[in-house]
């Protein structure tokens, strides 16, 4: 959340600027500002809502220079506002600072600077740092970040830019992420690689409690007690077209279309002759002997996969696996010891809620494994092994193919794990390998198939009010995914529940225009799901169905069919989300939603 990018070098800094944040407006969208330093001064210009009012704004009066800092902001403390709109400054005009994360102590800072006569202009965490600056500047602008940053409590990335210091940014990391990008006679900063992908792929990692000076032709690292350390540089992989919508309307869409890809690129080189080989993270066999437990830590969809993960892993392993919302688990006293492998799983890698959670965990002796999606983020730094799933960067705020690739990573790990611990079954491997290798074709024909039937379905209940989305085993999670994809980008309210229990209450919202999509593939459920359809066909409740293709009982109950390939149950949810996550886009499309940039959210949720 929040996104910040720096520049110094001989380009228009505005331009750099206004560029880089267009491409981490996702992170947050509130407001947005820059400060530019030009012949007098560091000028700042903000403005509340998306960027294109900060473009608009400099459009018809440009601000000039070559050096800046710039900010889209997700409000935490205060209000989406002009004032609240980051870079704040000092008093005198002359420190500007961009942050991303939360200071903690900033009331009893504020009070501080208050009582010692400091005005304050915004309503902000961030502004305390801009006057802790300025307070501690005798000079050395890295002395005084040094010393603001030594006050703070919460987690930061910071850029500090100062109108005697032409050729500087200062710049420091804890608990947000922070990167500078290398050039030619020009540098950038950044909070992730999207912005710098037109100038440079070489790019620098901060490590936690990391400062450095950034200028155009010299960066310095420094450790949290400003000891100069060796940096490492390394080159993103990245390319500019995965930053791109690639003529797709909007990058939800472009990544939903992405996930044959990102299925293949999580699955390869992990399948070598019909087994699973995890031999990339290094597992130690005879320690694994020791877990007597498995506990699975996420947010939001993350969870959702977890959900599955945790029965794969059962399945597998027999280990008993508990699934836990991250923001649940810290505060929930959950029995960990060193008996116990933690998997986090994350998008981003960056979850303040599930890094927080993972933090906990190690520091009671638990193992850890990490799934996620971005190189070089903070959770994977902080566990001992991580399965990279291979999806591409994801844009759109609801995240489509990093869930699908997560779920493939866990069908990888579940089998993986199960070897490892002793519990191989080859002709089960065999058999589930086999329906992983298929799921690319399968994607690709279920998105070039009956998409204008999920568009006739979505149009067809768009002015509906409420959703109830049910589903069991492997596919209730698909139910809540499915339910939070309609929720977070059309803003119709939709609920996930497993099939079984609509009889124990939700059953009495059951009218004749209340519709049910049911999730209801081939597998050990399916019957079951039948009967649940039937309960709601008997109330003249409307059902849309998801079923196997040819299952003919399922297309005489339903009102609307959506028919998936056939494929082995471990699988089907990956396969049975995909119409789902276009049933949530083209409803929100033609109800005019801004599908990449829903209300009130943002993507990589660095707050707890
Ligand atoms: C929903 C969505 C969020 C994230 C959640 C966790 O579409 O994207 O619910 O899944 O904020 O994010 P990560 O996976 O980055 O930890």
């Amino acid at each position: 959340m929040c996104g910040i990018v720096g520049y110094l070098g001989p380009r228009d800094a505005s331009k750099v600027l206004i560029e880089g944040l267009a491409r981490l407006e996702y992170r947050g969208y509130d407001s947005a500002g820059v400060a530019v330093l030009n012949g007098s001064g560091l000028k700042l210009r903000r403005a509340v809502g998306r960027l294109r009012n900060l473009a608009d704004s400099l459009k018809a009066d440009p601000l000039v220079g070559h050096m800046g800092i710039g900010h889209t902001r997700w409000a935490t403390h205060g209000a989406p506002a002009e004032k609240n709109a980051h870079p704040h400054s000092s008093e005198d005009g002359k420190v500007a600072v961009i942050h991303n994360g939360i200071i903690e102590n900033y009331r009893d800072l504020k009070g501080e600077l208050q009582a010692a006569g400091v005005r304050f202009a915004s309503e902000t965490d961030t502004e305390c740092i801009a006057h802790l600056v300025a307070r501690h500047y005798q000079g050395d602008l890295l002395a005084a970040v040094h010393a603001a940053v030594k006050r703070l409590h919460g987690a930061w990335a910071l850029v500090v830019a100062h109108a005697d210091h032409p050729d500087l940014l200062v710049v420091a990391r804890r608990g947000s992420p922070l990167l500078i990008g290398l050039g030619q006679s020009e540098n950038f900063v950044a909070s992730d690689v999207t912005p710098l992908l037109p100038y440079t792929r070489q790019v620098i990692y901060l490590d936690e409690g990391q400062l450095a000076t950034v200028s155009r032709g010299q960066v310095r690292v420094f450790d949290a007690a400003l000891k100069p350390v060796a940096h490492k540089v390394e080159t993103s992989e990245l390319t500019l077209d995965a930053a791109e919508k690639g003529g797709f309307e909007h990058f939800m869409l472009k990544e939903i279309h992405e996930q044959p890809v990102a299925v293949e690129a999580t699955l390869r080189g992990r399948i070598q002759g019909g087994r699973v080989d995890l031999s990339e993270l290094s597992l130690d066999a005879a320690a694994l002997k020791s877990v007597r437990r498995l506990q699975l830590i996420a947010c939001g969809t993350s969870l959702y996969s977890a959900m599955v993960g945790k029965y794969l892993l059962e399945q597998r392993t027999a280990l008993p696996t508990e699934c836990w919302s991250a923001s649940e688990y810290r505060y929930a006293d959950p029995v960990i010891d060193p008996s116990v492998l933690v998997i986090a799983i994350s998008q981003s890698g960056e979850t303040a809620d599930t890094l927080e959670a993972l933090r906990l965990a190690r520091g009671r002796g638990a193992r850890t494994i990490a799934i996620c999606n971005v190189m070089g983020s903070s959770i994977p730094r902080t566990c001992d092994a991580t399965l990279y799933t291979r999806a591409g960067p994801e844009i759109g705020v609801a995240s489509t193919k990093a869930y699908t690739a997560q779920l493939a990573a866990f069908e990888l790990l579940a089998l993986g794990l199960g070897r490892l611990l002793g519990r191989p079954d080859d002709a089960e491997e065999a058999r589930v390998v086999k329906g992983l290798e298929a799921l690319p074709a399968q994607i690709r024909r279920l998105l070039d198939g009956d998409i204008v039937g999920v568009k006739r379905c979505a149009k067809r209940y768009q002015s509906v009010t409420n959703f109830m989305y049910i589903g069991r085993h492997f596919n209730y999670p698909t139910a809540l995914e499915g339910a939070l994809k309609l929720k977070e980008i059309s803003y119709i309210h939709a609920e996930g529940y497993p099939g079984g229990e609509m009889k124990h209450g939700p059953l009495a919202l059951v009218e004749g225009t209340f519709p049910t999509i049911a999730i209801c593939p081939r597998g050990r459920t399916r019957e079951k799901m039948i009967s649940n359809i039937q309960e709601i066909k008997a109330r003249k409740g409307v059902v849309v169905v998801v079923a196997t293709e040819g299952d003919q009982e399922a297309r005489e109950l339903a009102d609307y069919l959506i028919e998936i390939p056939p494929c082995e149950e471990e699988v089907s949810p990956i396969l049975a989300v995909v119409p789902l996550q276009l049933l949530a886009y083209y409803t929100a499309t033609q109800l005019g939603r801004d599908v990449d940039k829903p209300r009130n959210l943002a993507k990589s949720v660095t707050v707890e």
